[in-house]
C-alpha cells in the first residue's frame, strides 16, 4: 500500500483545495439523525484549515438521479458542519454553476465552503466516461488541488471520486488513511479466532464477501433478513420473511464449502416472528424450524434473531480476538425487534481484541441503540466500501491515489 498523503501536495497556504467527503448522513424530516460521517470528516478539514488552504468540500447525499430533489439538499449538513468546525461554512446552491463560482472565489485562507449535492448533476454518476470526465473538469476548474477523503464512496467509479483525482494534484485525507490502516489488519493475518458477523437484508449484497472470507475466518454468524435464505436453503419454511429464492443454490454451496473448510457458520436457532411489519405488531419467539407455527401461519414475518441465538452469537463474539460486523441482526429501528442487534453490539464492546463495525447502517444502529464510538475498536464510515475492501476487490477511488490491492 502506498497512498499519496496530504503532505505530498506541498504548502497549501492560499491554495484552493477541493475535498471529497462522504457526508451521506441519515435524515428524518430534514433533521440529521446520525452525524457520524460529518464528525469523521473533521480531522482532514481541520488539517486543511490549519494549513491555511481555501477549502471546498463536496459530497453526495442519498441517490437523487442526476436532478435536483429538495429532500436531498446538503443544506442541513452545511449547518451541522459549521457547528462542529466552530466556524462559518458557506453553502453554494449548486456544484458547477454561478453559486459555486462566486462562493469559492470569495474564500479567504482557512475558509470553508460546501457545495450542493454532487448527484444533482447527471455527470457525477454517469455511465459514460466522457460525461463523468466533463463534470470532473468543471469541478477541477474551481480548485488547485484535490483531497479524497470520502471512504464510503471509494468503491464508486464516479466523477468526484475517480476522474477528478486525475485532473489535479491529489492525495488521500486522514479518514481514508485511518480506515485503510484498520481494514488492513483484518486482511493481513488477523489475530485468531476471527469472527465475521453479517446481517442486513440481502444475501446478494454479501455474496462476494462471504466467498472471499470463508477460507479466512473461524466463524461466520448470519443474522438480519439474509438469514432466512440460509434457513430456506436447509429446507426450512420461513413464512413471509425476506427470501431470495435465486440465491438458494449459492447459499447451499457456501454451507458445503464451510463444512469442507471446517469453518463454523452459525445460524440462528430461534426467531422473533411478527404478525406484520410495524412497532405495534404482535410477535412471538419460535424455534427456527417452526417459523410458520404461530397464529400468523405462513404470513408471519421474521424480524429479529431470538434471545437464544443472540446469546450464542454473543458467546462466539466474546471468545474472538478479531471481529468484523456488517449489518443489523433485525429491524432495530422498531423497538420490539432491536434486541438481537443490541446483544451483538454489546458483545463487540467486550472483546479483548479488535472489533470493527462496518458500514453506515451498522454504525447508525449502534449509535441509535445508545453505544458510543469509543466502545469499539473502529467504526468504519463505509458499508459497501469496507465489504468490497474485504472482498479483495480493486477500489477505483483508492487505485487512483496510488494504492493497490
Ligand atoms: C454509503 O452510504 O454507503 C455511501 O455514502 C455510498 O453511497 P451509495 O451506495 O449511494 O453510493
Amino acid at each position: 500500500m502506498s497512498l499519496r498523503t496530504i503532505d505530498s501536495l506541498g504548502s497549501l497556504s492560499g491554495r484552493k483545495v477541493i475535498v471529497r467527503c462522504d457526508l451521506n448522513v441519515p435524515l428524518k424530516n430534514g433533521v440529521i439523525t446520525d452525524d457520524g460521517r460529518i464528525r469523521a470528516s473533521l480531522a482532514t478539514i481541520n488539517a486543511l484549515v490549519a494549513a491555511e488552504a481555501r477549502i471546498i468540500v463536496i459530497s453526495h447525499l442519498g441517490r437523487p438521479d442526476g436532478a435536483v430533489e429538495e429532500k436531498y439538499t446538503l443544506g442541513p449538513v452545511a449547518e451541522r458542519l459549521g457547528e462542529l468546525l466552530g466556524k462559518d461554512v458557506r453553502f453554494a446552491s449548486d456544484t458547477v454553476g454561478d453559486s459555486a463560482t462566486t462562493t469559492t472565489a470569495a474564500l479567504r485562507d482557512g475558509d470553508v465552503a460546501l457545495l450542493e449535492n454532487l448527484r444533482f448533476n447527471p455527470g457525477e454518476t454517469a455511465k459514460s466516461d466522457q460525461q463523468r470526465q466533463a463534470f470532473a473538469e468543471q469541478l477541477a476548474s474551481l480548485a488547485d488541488a484535490f483531497v479524497s477523503d470520502g471512504f464510503g464512496v471509494v468503491h464508486r467509479k464516479q466523477a468526484s471520486v475517480f476522474e477528478l483525482a486525475k485532473l489535479l494534484p491529489s492525495a488521500a485525507g486522514t479518514l481514508i488513511a485511518d480506515e485503510l490502516a484498520v481494514l488492513d489488519r483484518l486482511t493481513e493475518s488477523p489475530s485468531k479466532p476471527y469472527t465475521v458477523v453479517l446481517g442486513g437484508s440481502k444475501v446478494s449484497d454479501k455474496l462476494g464477501v462471504i466467498a472471499h472470507l470463508l477460507p479466512r475466518v473461524d466463524s461466520l454468524l448470519i443474522g438480519g433478513g439474509m438469514l432466512f435464505t440460509f434457513l430456506a436453503a436447509q429446507g426450512l419454511k420461513v413464512g413471509a420473511s425476506l427470501l431470495e429464492e435465486d440465491q438458494l443454490d449459492v447459499v447451499r454451496g457456501y454451507l458445503d464449502e464451510a463444512k469442507r473448510l471446517g469453518v463454523e457458520i452459525v445460524l440462528p436457532t430461534d426467531i422473533v416472528v411478527a404478525s406484520k411489519f410495524g412497532a405495534d405488531a404482535e410477535h412471538v419467539v419460535r424455534p427456527a424450524d417452526s417459523i410458520e407455527d404461530t397464529p400468523f401461519g405462513s404470513s408471519g414475518l421474521g424480524l429479529d434473531i431470538g434471545p437464544d441465538s443472540a446469546a450464542r452469537f454473543a458467546e462466539v463474539i466474546r471468545k474472538s480476538s478479531t471481529v468484523f460486523w456488517n449489518g443489523p441482526m433485525g429491524v432495530f429501528e422498531l423497538a420490539p425487534f432491536a434486541a438481537g442487534t443490541r446483544t451483538v453490539a454489546a458483545a463487540l464492546t467486550e472483546i479483548d481484541g479488535l472489533s470493527v463495525v462496518g458500514g453506515g447502517d451498522s454504525a447508525a444502529a449502534v449509535r441509535a441503540l445508545g453505544f458510543h464510538d469509543h466502545q469499539f475498536g473502529h467504526i468504519s464510515t463505509g458499508g459497501g466500501a469496507s465489504l468490497e475492501f474485504l472482498e479483495g476487490k480493486s477500489l477505483p477511488g483508492l487505485e487512483i491515489l496510488g494504492w493497490h490491492a
